[in-house]
């Protein structure tokens, strides 16, 4: 490709003088000339032939003279360079000129050879100028490319990260709905007849009791009383009824919790007890509360607050209360395997959760803490992160607590905090507004 240089002289034999001289150059197209008489057609010529490489310009021109030509030069951001020429011993225009970002001059009258000198030192520089230029750019663009491709990642993790969640939360909550449903019938079967059950058995005991009162017994009758030890069933029969009625009651409370806990016919936001969900949440977690062989139980401290009912998707903060309550559990058991007998004896593993009011009565906070290892200031900048998790392949996605940060923030325009030190446990802060406003609700 040719090096396009652009003369501006008003001297009118310069065109021809140069283009003769420069003929073989011109002819080999290593150089393509473009001529100007003054600033303003300079301007113009550039204006059409943006690639120009190099201006070689006279100081002392109608209309527009060399200097205010190179004024006007420095405003226009390409990658060309100035040369400029004036009459010999003309120092201090050179020197302005020079000032104004020229790269080089030559004096009149015009020694060709240096000319040429001069305009391969500049091609070369402007070369250097292109090349860095383009580098540069593709710099840019490959920097950009790259935070495209890692924005487009963050979006699929998170994408990924929710579609996850939700497919695990929602066949959990199915799941749990479907066992709720299946245990429901049969108990309010038994339920349904414990009552006819407690009724028959007094009456038939009553009737025994006439039949003991008015009928001779026989001596095989009164063996079979004594073989069965009927005095000893009677005063213990009602007590089963009671007992199994206790049973009942507890299976009854289970399958309510699980229900309250899947909640699938409540998709929308509606004014809910907030205790109702955390005393379902443990409900689920209770057998990992209870003791183990390898662990003692986890007591479970519970503070609450008199709280007014809280608009909210209630399925989904059932999800955050159990996830979090999940990981206090992970934390304590950690915890308790580094514990000798005597260490968990003198401080018993807990769980708190504690339940207030905030702000003008806004806003309720429940807080979470437990008495677990803790965690380090590292682990605790990245634990709303998807997919970050400190546990065994297999044991853990890292997707608990991303999870609870997007539903208490983006669904519900609360906040989700943690406060934590190594070795000191960790304390878990939601906070939820009372109201969801329009707007909020308008997003969702
Ligand atoms: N109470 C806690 N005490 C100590 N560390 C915790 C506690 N809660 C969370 N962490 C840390 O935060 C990390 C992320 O928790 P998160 O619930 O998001 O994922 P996970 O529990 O590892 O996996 P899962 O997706 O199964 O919940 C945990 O791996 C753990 O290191
Ligand atoms: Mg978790």
């Amino acid at each position: 490709m040719s090096a396009k240089i652009l003369f501006v002289d008003d001297e009118p034999d310069l065109k021809s003088l140069i283009s003769q001289r420069f003929r073989k150059k011109i002819r080999a197209e290593e150089w393509q000339l473009f001529f100007a008489h003054n600033g303003v057609e300079a301007l113009e010529k550039l204006k059409e032939n943006p690639d120009i490489d190099m201006v070689v310009t006279d100081l002392n021109m109608p209309e527009m003279d060399g200097l205010t030509l190179l004024s006007e030069l420095n405003q226009i951001n390409l990658p060309f360079k100035t040369i400029v020429i004036s009459a010999y011993g003309d120092m201090k225009n050179i020197r302005n000129a020079m000032n104004f970002g020229a790269f080089d001059f030559l004096t009149k009258p015009i020694d060709f050879h240096d000319l040429e000198i001069t305009i391969n030192k500049t091609l070369r520089d402007v070369q250097q100028l292109k090349e860095n230029q383009r580098l540069r750019q593709s710099e840019a663009w490959a920097r950009e490319q790259a935070l495209h491709l890692q924005h487009g990642l963050q979006d699929l993790k998170k994408t990924q990260a929710q579609l996850i969640q939700t497919a695990k939360m929602s066949s959990l909550g199915q799941v749990v709905a479907g066992i709720a449903h299946e245990i429901n019938n049969p108990v309010n079967f038994i339920y349904g007849n414990l009552s006819h059950v407690t009724d028959y058995i007094q009456d038939l005991l009553h009737l025994l009791h006439l039949y003991q009162q008015y009928t001779p017994l026989s001596a095989e009758i009164q063996t079979e009383i004594e073989a069965i030890d009927l005095e000893f069933m009677i005063a213990d029969l009602p007590q089963i009824l009671v007992s199994m009625k206790g049973g009942v009651d507890r299976i009854q409370k289970i399958v309510l919790s699980l229900r309250n806990f899947s909640r699938l016919d409540e998709a929308n936001i509606k004014p809910v007890d907030i205790h109702e969900g955390i005393k379902s949440s443990l409900m689920i977690l209770q057998n990992q509360l209870q003791t183990r062989a390898a662990r003692p139980e986890i007591q479970v401290i519970e503070e609450y607050s008199t709280l007014p009912l809280v608009e909210c998707y209630a399925g989904e903060l059932n999800q955050v209360f159990i996830n979090i309550i999940y990981n206090a559990i992970d934390a304590l058991n950690e915890c308790n395997k580094q514990r000798s007998l005597d260490d968990i004896r003198a401080c018993p593993l807990a769980i708190t959760i504690r339940t207030f009011l905030l702000e003008e009565n806004s806003r309720v906070v429940i807080q979470i803490r437990d008495n677990g290892l803790g965690m380090t200031a590292d682990v605790k900048d990245r634990i709303f992160e998807p997919f970050f998790t400190t546990k065994p392949v297999g044991e853990g996605t890292g997707l608990g607590l991303y999870i609870s940060y997007q539903i208490v923030l983006e669904k519900h325009g609360g906040a989700l905090k943690c406060f934590s030190e190594e070795g000191q446990g960790a304390e878990f802060w939601i906070e939820i507004p009372i109201r969801q406003t329009r707007s909020e609700l308008d997003v969702i």
